[in-house]
C-alpha cells in the first residue's frame, strides 16, 4: 500500500478539482516566476501532475517523471500528454523508488534541473509508523532533508511540499490565506507564524519535517491548500538557482 499515492490520491485529486482550484492556479503563478536554466527536469513524486500546469513542463525539451505508483504513468500521460507532444517535449515515466536512488539519478542526469513534486513532505510516513522504528525513521528522514540542498551538489532545482497539515476552519467564508512570497530567515519559528491565523488552526499540527529544506535566504510561496473539509496543509515552494560547487 502506497500511503501518498495510489488510487485514493488519484480518486482524492480527481473529486477535488474545484476545491483545489485555487491551489493550482497558486502553483501555476509560482511556477511562471521560476526561468529554469536548464532544458531538462527530473520531476519527482509527479503522480498524474494532478496540481501541475502543463505549461510548465512543456518548457523543458526533455522531462524525466520517477513516482513508486503504478498507476501513475498512464494518469499522467493522460492528463499531460497531448500538451507535451504539441510543445515537441520528449518525455519519459519511469516506476521506481526516487528518494532510495536520487545520487544515481542525479549522475544519470547531470545536465537536469530536478523538481521535487509534493515528495518530500510525504517521505515520513514511506516507513515504519509506531514503536522505536518509527522515531528512527522519522529522526533519519528529517537529517536527510535537512541535507538535501547540500547533497543537490549546485545543480537547479525546486520543491514543492507540505510543511504542516492539521485541522482549521475559515473564519471567513471564502477568504483563504492569500499566497504569500517571503524570505525564509533561520531559526524563525513556523508556531509564531501567523500567517495561517485566518483558518483558526485547531489542536496540534502534523509536522511534516521539511522545515529545513530550503536554506536560510531562499525566496519561498507559502500557499494554504485545503485538502479535505475542515483539514488543511501548509504548502511551501521554492526554486533554486544552480551555483558554482565550492571545492
Ligand atoms: C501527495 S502525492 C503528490 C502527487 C503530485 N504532486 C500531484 O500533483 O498529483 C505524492 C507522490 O509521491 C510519490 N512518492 C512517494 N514516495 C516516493 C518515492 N520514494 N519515490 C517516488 N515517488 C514517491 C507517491 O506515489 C505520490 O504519487
Amino acid at each position: 500500500m502506497n500511503p501518498s499515492g495510489g488510487l485514493r490520491w488519484h480518486w482524492r485529486a480527481w473529486r477535488s478539482q474545484r476545491p483545489w482550484q485555487g491551489t493550482r492556479e497558486h502553483l501555476a503563478q509560482w511556477l511562471e516566476s521560476v526561468q529554469p536554466a536548464c532544458d531538462e527536469l527530473l520531476l519527482l513524486g509527479p503522480s498524474a501532475g494532478w496540481l501541475l500546469p502543463s505549461a510548465f513542463l512543456a518548457r523543458f525539451k526533455h522531462v524525466h517523471c520517477w513516482d513508486i505508483d503504478p498507476f501513475a504513468p498512464f494518469l499522467f500521460a493522460r492528463r499531460h500528454g497531448a500538451a507535451l507532444r504539441a510543445a515537441g517535449v520528449h518525455w519519459t515515466y519511469q516506476r521506481g523508488d526516487a528518494w532510495a536512488n536520487l545520487d544515481a539519478l542525479l549522475a544519470a542526469h547531470p545536465q537536469a534541473a530536478v523538481l521535487f513534486d509534493n515528495l518530500l513532505g510525504q517521505l515520513r510516513f514511506h516507513g515504519p509508523s509506531s514503536g522505536p522504528e518509527a522515531a528512527a525513521h522519522l529522526a533519519a528522514v528529517e537529517r536527510r532533508l535537512s541535507r538535501l540542498h547540500r547533497s543537490l551538489g549546485g545543480r537547479e532545482w525546486g520543491s514543492v511540499h507540505d510543511l504542516l497539515s492539521g485541522p482549521g476552519r475559515l473564519a471567513q467564508p471564502g477568504q483563504e490565506p492569500s499566497m504569500r512570497k517571503r524570505k525564509l530567515r533561520a531559526g524563525a519559528p513556523l508556531a509564531q507564524d501567523g500567517w495561517l491565523a485566518g483558518l483558526q488552526p485547531q489542536g496540534q499540527w502534523l509536522d511534516h519535517l521539511t522545515a529545513a529544506v530550503f536554506a536560510s535566504g531562499t525566496t519561498v510561496y507559502d500557499m494554504a491548500w485545503p485538502f479535505k473539509p475542515g483539514y488543511w496543509h501548509w504548502l511551501q515552494a521554492g526554486w533554486v538557482a544552480a551555483r558554482p560547487v565550492k571545492r
